[in-house]
C-alpha cells in the first residue's frame, strides 16, 4: 500500500477518521524499529551444498542417505506420496499435514543406483538419488517426472536460520499451476512468484502478485505424466518458473525449469504422481478432506459494505424477493460493528440483530459475519480485556505487545498458533451465533495491518507460540489465516456441534480446505479482473481448496451492464457464488442494470439453483476425492495439449463445460472440447470432441456443455431431485453420481450410482446397487436425443 492508498483507506473506513493516517505512519516506523532491534542481521554467510554421498541406510518406506555435508531422508507414504527432507528434516511438525501424515509403506525399498547413487522403489513411484545429491521422480516405467539438482544452503556465519535454494527441471512440454491463489494463471508462466500473503492494499488484477493466499504447492502437467509436490515450508518465498520448449525439428528441447528460495525452515517436500484426479485425492489424504459447506452456501450469496443497517438489509433482501430471484445467504461486512470491532454490534444500525437473522431464516436466507482477526487495543473493552487476560496477543522480542492499524484503529493481534490462543478466540464465536449468524467469512487475516510504506503487516520479529517450538513472524505469517480458521471451526464444533461449521477466509495456507474455503478478495472491476477471478478459483481448486469464488462485479468501481452480467453468468458456476463490493463501490444488485440485465440475471440465478443438487454432489464428491467442482478442461485428458493451454473455459464436476464470456463485445465464443460428445445445453445441438467450435454466446446466456451419457441431479419445478440425464452416444454408456443432501449436520449420505445407456430410441437409465440394477426413486429427464 502506498501513500495514496492509505489516504484511500482512510478515506474508506469514513469520515472523521483522519487521525488513522498518522496511526497508520506511526505504525509502520514502530514495526521497522521492532524489526531492527528484533532480527539478527545476516552478516556474512556460507553456502553449503549436500556432498559426496557416504552410504545409505533402509528405513520404513525408504531411507537415509547421507552425503558428505547433508543427509537426505525419503520415506514413501501408504498413499503413494513421497516425502524427503535434507539435513533431518522429518515430516512432522508441519501444519499442513492433517494429524499426524500417513504411515510409510512398508513394500518401497531402498537399493543401489548406477554411480553411487541409491533409489527408492515403490509401487507407482521411483525415486532416484545422485552421489551429489540431485533426486529424480520417475514413474514405474522409468520416464523423469521431475529432476530436483542437489539443493543450496546459505548459513550466517554468526548462525540462524539457512536459507535455501532448490532448482528443478521438468519436461519440455510442462505447465505449472497452482501456488495458491494467483491472478495470472491458471497457467503460470515464466516469472517470479512469491510465497507471502498479502493484501494488496488496492483492488488487484491480473498483474498483482503475491495475494492473499500463497501456498507452495505446484501442479506440474506434461506429457508423461501429472504430479504434485508440496515445499513443506511457512517461510518467505519465492519460487521462479521458466516454461520449457521442445526442440522443433533436429533441435533440443529445453527442459521446464524452477527455483524455489526460501528464506528459511526446513528443506523437505512432497511429491505425488499420477492422474490429476489420483494426485489431489492423496493431496487430501495427506492435508485433509475439504470442509462441507451447507447447502445453502452453494447457493447465491449477497454481500455488501455499506447495507447502512437493518433497514437497509430488508430492503435488498425485499428487492430480492419481489423480483423472484434467488438469494441464500447475506454478508454483513464491517460497518455492523460496534465502531468496527470484532465480536460487537452496532446497536444503533441493528437492534434487534437475532430478529433480523430469525425473520431471513425463516425466509430460507442465511446470515453470514465477517470476523477479522485485529482486536482493538482499548482498555475496557470486553473483546480486548479478555484476550489479554490470557494473553492471546502476539509480542515483539521484548515483550511488548505488537500494535497495528486496521480498520477499528490501532489494534493488536491474536496468535493463532497457539493452541491457547485459538481456544479463547473459538469460543467468541459464541456471541454470533447467538446474534443469529450461520457462517463466518474471515477477512484480513494475512495478517494485514496498514502500512503507509513498507510491508502491510507484523513485524517479521514479532514473537508467535508456534505449538509451544516459539519462532517469529517470518515463519508464522503465512500459516496465521490457516490456524485462524482453525479455531473457528474447532470453537463452533463445540459451540454448535450438530451442526457443520461455515467458514471462508481470504488468506490461508496448504490445508485451509480442512476448516473451508476462499473467496478471491478484492479483485478489480474491469475485464481483466474478471478472468482473473477465474483463475484464482482454477489455482486454488488444483491446490487442494476446492470452494471459492470472486466478488461479482468486482471490488471496486461500477461495472457496465455487460460486464456485470458476464460476471454473475460465470459466478452462478462457481462454488461460492456471492455478490459483493467496496464502501464507496457501485450498486451490486441485479436489479441496477436494466431490465435487460435483471431478466438475464434471473436466467442464471435460477439456473444456479436448479443446479444445486450437483452442487451438493460435488461437494460430497471433493469431501471424499478432494476433486475440486471447478477443474481445468484437462483433467481428464492431461495429455492433450490444447486443453492443456486453454484457460477460459472449465469443467464443472465430470459433466458440465463452462466457457463464460471473458470479453467485452463478444457474442460468439470458440470452445476447446475435450474427447467424446457435448451438446449445448441450451440448443440441445450435438457437437464432437475433440474439436474447437464455435458457438453462440449472447447476453442472455453463457455457453454450457452437457457430456453425453451425463446423470446430474437437479431441483424439478416443485423443488425435489430429478436426473437430468443427456444421452449417450450410440455404443456407448453413460453415468453419473449423485449424493443427496442430508441438511447442514453430519450425516453422510450414501453416494448413488447411475448408469445410462441407449436401448433402440431409448435412454434407460438404472440405479446400481450392491444388490442389483433398481429403477432411480427419482424422475428422469432425458435430454439430448434430437
Ligand atoms: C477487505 C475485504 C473486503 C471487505 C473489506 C471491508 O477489503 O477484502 O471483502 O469488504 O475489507 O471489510
Amino acid at each position: 500500500m502506498d501513500g495514496r492508498d492509505l489516504v484511500r483507506s482512510v478515506n474508506v473506513v469514513g469520515s472523521g477518521r483522519a487521525a488513522l493516517g498518522l496511526r497508520t505512519v506511526r505504525a509502520a516506523w514502530r514495526r521497522r524499529r521492532i524489526d531492527a532491534a528484533g532480527l539478527p542481521r545476516r552478516g556474512p554467510e556460507r553456502a553449503r551444498v549436500p556432498g559426496q554421498v557416504l552410504g545409505a541406510e533402509p528405513g520404513p518406506g525408504g531411507g537415509l542417505i547421507r552425503f558428505s555435508r547433508s543427509e537426505l531422508r525419503i520415506v514413501v507414504a501408504v498413499n503413494g506420496a513421497v516425502f524427503w527432507g535434507w539435513d533431518g528434516a522429518g515430516a512432522q511438525p508441519s501444519y499442513a499435514l492433517a494429524g499426524s501424515g500417513p504411515e510409510p509403506d512398508p513394500r518401497a525399498v531402498l537399493e543401489p543406483d548406477k554411480e553411487g547413487g541409491w533409489r527408492v522403489v515403490a509401487g507407482r513411484v521411483t525415486v532416484v538419488v545422485s552421489r551429489h545429491g540431485a533426486v529424480q521422480v520417475c514413474t514405474p516405467g522409468g520416464v523423469v517426472l521431475r529432476r530436483d539438482l542437489p539443493p543450496r544452503w546459505w548459513e550466517p556465519v554468526g548462525g540462524g536460520p539457512a536459507r535455501w535454494m532448490q532448482r528443478s527441471e521438468v519436461p519440455a512440454d510442462a505447465r505449472f499451476f497452482g501456488l495458491g491463489g494467483r491472478a495470472s494463471g491458471p497457467r503460470l508462466r515464466d516469472g517470479a512468484y512469491r510465497l507471502w500473503n498479502t493484501d494488496p492494499g488496492r483492488a488487484f488484477g491480473p498483474g498483482n502478485d503475491p495475494l492473499y493466499l500463497t501456498m507452495p504447492v505446484q501442479l506440474v502437467v506434461a506429457d508423461a505424466g501429472t504430479h504434485l509436490v508440496f515445499h513443506d515450508t511457512a517461510w518467505d518465498g519465492t519460487v521462479v518458473l521458466w516454461e520449457g520448449e521442445e526442440g522443433a525439428g533436429s533441435g533440443h528441447d529445453r527442459a521446464g525449469r524452477c527455483e524455489v528460495r526460501m528464506d528459511g525452515g526446513p528443506l523437505r517436500c512432497w511429491v505425488m504422481v499420477g492422474t490429476p484426479a489420483r494426485v489431489l485425492h492423496t493431496w487430501a489424504s495427506l492435508t485433509g478432506a475439504p470442509a462441507l459447506p451447507p447447502a445453502w452456501a452453494l447457493g447465491h450469496h449477497h454481500a455488501r459494505w455499506g447495507f447502512g443497517g437493518e433497514e437497509g438489509v430488508r430492503r435488498i433482501v425485499a428487492g430480492y424477493q419481489e423480483r423472484g430471484l434467488p438469494l441464500d445467504a447475506v454478508h454483513l461486512d464491517i460497518d455492523h460493528y460496534d465502531d468496527h470491532q470484532v465480536f460487537t454490534v452496532d446497536q444503533e444500525r441493528f437492534p434487534k440483530l437475532p430478529v433480523l437473522a430469525e425473520d431471513l431464516r425463516r425466509d430460507g436466507i442465511r446470515l453470514v459475519s465477517i470476523v477479522d482477526p485485529a482486536v482493538r487495543a482499548q482498555p475496557g473493552d470486553a473483546v480486548y480485556e479478555s484476550g489479554a487476560a490470557v494473553d492471546a496477543f502476539v509480542r515483539d522480542g521484548q515483550g511488548r505487545t505488537v500494535r497495528g492499524v486496521v480498520w477499528a484503529g490501532e489494534s493488536v493481534f491474536p496468535d493463532f498458533t497457539d493452541a491457547r490462543v485459538r481456544a479463547w478466540w473459538g469460543g467468541l464465536y459464541e456471541e454470533r451465533l447467538e446474534q443469529g449468524f450461520a457462517g463466518f467469512w474471515h477477512d484480513m487475516n494475512e495478517p494485514t495491518s496498514f502500512s503507509a510504506f513498507g510491508e502491510p503487516t507484523l513485524p517479521r520479529s514479532a514473537r508467535h507460540v508456534l505449538e509451544g517450538r516459539g519462532g517469529d513472524h517470518r515463519e508464522a505469517h503465512n500459516v496465521y489465516a490457516l490456524c485462524m480458521a482453525q479455531a473457528a471451526c474447532e470453537g463452533l464444533r463445540e459451540l454448535a456441534p450438530r451442526e457443520r461449521p461455515f467458514v471462508f477466509s481470504r488468506s490461508g495456507w496448504a490445508g485451509l480446505q480442512r476448516y473451508g474455503g476462499s473467496w478471491s478478495g478484492d479483485v478489480a472491476t474491469g475485464w481483466p479482473g474478471l478472468r482473473a477471478s477465474l483463475s484464482l478459483v482454477l489455482g486454488l481448486g488444483l491446490c487442494g481448496v476446492p470452494y471459492s469464488g470472486p466478488d461479482v462485479g468486482g471490488f471496486d468501481g461500477s461495472p457496465s451492464p455487460e460486464l456485470y452480467l458476464r460476471w454473475l453468468q460465470l459466478g452462478a458456476y462457481l462454488p461460492l457464488f456471492r455478490t459483493h463490493a467496496g464502501l464507496r463501490a457501485g450498486r451490486r444488485e441485479p436489479w441496477e442494470f436494466g431490465a435487460e440485465v435483471l431478466e438475464h440475471a434471473r436466467v442464471a440465478l435460477l439456473e444456479r439453483r436448479r443446479l444445486l443438487p450437483y452442487f451438493v454432489t460435488l461437494s460430497h464428491l471433493a469431501r471424499r476425492t478432494g476433486a475440486p467442482y471447478v477443474r481445468p478442461l484437462w483433467w481428464g485428458a492431461p495429455e492433450d495439449r490444447a486443453l492443456r493451454d486453454c484457460e477460459d473455459a472449465f469443467l464443472l464436476g465430470d459433466s458440465l463445460l463452462v466457457a463464460p464470456v471473458l470479453d467485452p463485445g463478444a457474442d460468439r465464443r470458440a470452445v476447446q472440447l475435450p474427447r467424446g460428445r457435448w451438446y449445448d445445453t441450451v440448443t440441445e445441438k450435438a457437437h464432437e470432441g475433440p474439436a474447437q467450435v464455435l458457438v453462440d454466446a449472447p447476453l442472455s446466456r453463457i455457453p454450457v456443455f452437457a457430456r453425453a451419457g451425463a446423470v446430474l441431479p437437479v431441483r424439478g419445478a416443485e423443488g425435489g431431485l430429478e436426473l437430468e440425464v443427456w444421452a449417450p452416444a450410440a455404443g456407448r454408456a453413460g453415468g453419473g453420481l449423485v449424493v443427496p443432501d442430508a441438511g447442514d449436520g453430519w450425516e453422510e449420505p450414501e453416494v448413488e450410482r447411475y448408469a445410462a445407456r441407449l436401448q433402440g430410441e431409448r435412454v434407460v437409465v438404472t440405479r446400481e446397487r450392491e444388490g442389483g440394477v433398481v429403477e432411480p426413486p427419482y424422475p428422469v429427464r432425458v435430454r439430448g436425443l434430437g
